[in-house]
């Protein structure tokens, strides 16, 4: 009964995270084009109408939404704690955590690469904002913010051991795009930790569309030539995905 309680929660909080206030405006589906990897459908409540092999891409959570990723009992919640600790990292690493928000994990990140950095991305400048004052405030000085655009990550070519995303690549309007730039920004041999909700699992208290199937993932990487390394079963809520530049 605690955890039906519990998921009701967290279900009103994220509705109530993400009000149309806090959704930013996607850009209009690709013009009808042959040869585009995407298609159209109306758009769902959580949706933006534009469909990446057969997934309808979610909309994009806006900075009003921070507090949410900030939440005090999200550790709790989604055990971010194994998330990190489960992490493939070294101290020396460059690490691009695309789709940062405010830095939750791009802060514990930077003390765990010492004599590496964190490039912290997203499209959104408020956002950015938000993790240089904590850095700045922390004395932390190994996070880079990056200002990405919808279709580039901006990452410098061949030069990440890991790209980090959580939460963040089913709201990528251009799925395609950012993943090329990513498997561009990428040493060989570097590694993509994607993390999702569980989409096979009814009882995971998310919006449909910010959800994703392990199968869907696996087909969406493949397309750019990721390898799938391993699946870590240590998160209540989410699939951990490994992925490999082969
Ligand atoms: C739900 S938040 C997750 C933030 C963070 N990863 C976390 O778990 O706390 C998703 C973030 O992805 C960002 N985002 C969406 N599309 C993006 C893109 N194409 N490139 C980089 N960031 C993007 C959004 O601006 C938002 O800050």
């Amino acid at each position: 009964m605690h955890r039906i309680i519990r998921n009701a929660a967290l279900l009103l909080a994220i509705s109530l995270a993400l009000p149309a206030c806090a959704r930013e405006p996607a850009s209009a589906p690709d013009a009808s084009d042959p040869t585009s990897v995407y298609t159209r459908t109306d758009a769902s409540p959580d949706g933006i109408g534009k469909v990446y092999m057969g997934r309808e891409i979610s909309f994009v959570m806006g900075h009003l939404g921070a507090g949410w990723l900030e939440r005090p009992t999200r550790e709790a919640e989604e055990r971010t704690d194994l998330l990190l600790d489960n992490l493939p990292l070294e101290a020396d690493d460059v690490v691009a955590d695309i789709g940062a928000g405010t830095g939750y994990f791009s802060l514990p990140i930077a003390a765990r690469v010492p004599a590496g950095r964190v490039l912290a991305v997203d499209i959104q400048r408020e956002m950015l904002d938000i993790i240089a004052g904590r850095t700045t405030s922390a004395g932390i000085p190994n996070v880079e913010p990056v200002l990405a655009t919808e279709t580039d990550p901006g990452l410098p070519a061949g030069g990440v051991d890991l790209v980090l995303m959580v939460d963040a690549y089913h709201e990528f309007s251009h799925p395609r795009e950012v993943m090329t730039g990513i498997v561009r920004g990428l040493k060989s041999g570097g590694r993509v930790v994607l993390i999702e909700y569980r989409g096979e699992d009814p009882a995971v208290p998310i919006l449909r569309l910010h959800k994703m199937t392990q199968a869907q993932a696996r087909r969406e990487m493949a397309a750019v030539g990721l390898e799938w390394v391993e699946t870590k079963d240590v998160l209540p809520q989410q699939h951990m995905m490994i992925f490999r530049k082969p």
